[in-house]
């Protein structure tokens, strides 16, 4: 296995509004108080384009800012081909995510893919979907995405 830091992640869940904009920020915020955000690429990027051009869900914007991240500014993109090749890492946040990750995959595809969780923490669990939940959901989503940026920043 090649241990050398990654220097680029992407983010992806279903509709790059809810978990995957909030990893996003979370992961960049967690770096920058490591002082190891210099030079690394932080994106996010849904594997179904329903959502393209959009802000993240209010929920999300809202629980980021309860911990003083601002998401607010991102906008909505599926993933590309391009992507696979212009990162290091590319994680999805359950398991239908990575799946349709691997679906994509082109040939020259350079980036390592996979869950979040077990590339950050070797666990196998899956952040859920809280597109249907409440406010309660979106917290236990930025508990968990907390949790694995915490794991992933040790492997930057
Ligand atoms: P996300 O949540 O994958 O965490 O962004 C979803 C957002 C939108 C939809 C599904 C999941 N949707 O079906 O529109």
């Amino acid at each position: 296995m090649n241990n050398s830091p990654f220097r680029s992640v992407l983010f992806v869940c279903l509709g790059n509004i809810c978990r995957s904009p909030l990893a996003e920020g979370v992961f960049r915020s967690v770096l920058a108080a490591e002082g190891k955000g210099d030079g690394i690429r932080i994106d996010s990027a849904g594997t179904n384009g329903y959502h393209t051009g959009e802000a993240p869900d209010e929920r999300s914007i809202a629980v980021a800012g309860r911990y003083g991240i601002d998401i607010s500014n991102q906008c909505c993109r599926q993933l590309t081909l391009e992507d696979f090749t212009r990162f290091d890492l590319i994680v999805g946040m359950d398991r239908a995510n990575v799946a349709a990750i691997e679906t994509r995959r082109p040939a020259n595809a350079t980036a390592q893919t996979g869950l979040l969780y077990e590339i950050a923490l070797g666990e196998l669990k899956q952040i859920p979907d809280p597109y249907y939940g409440t406010n309660v959901d979106f917290e236990r989503v930025y508990r968990m995405i907390l949790a694995a940026s915490k794991g992933l920043s040790k492997r930057f």
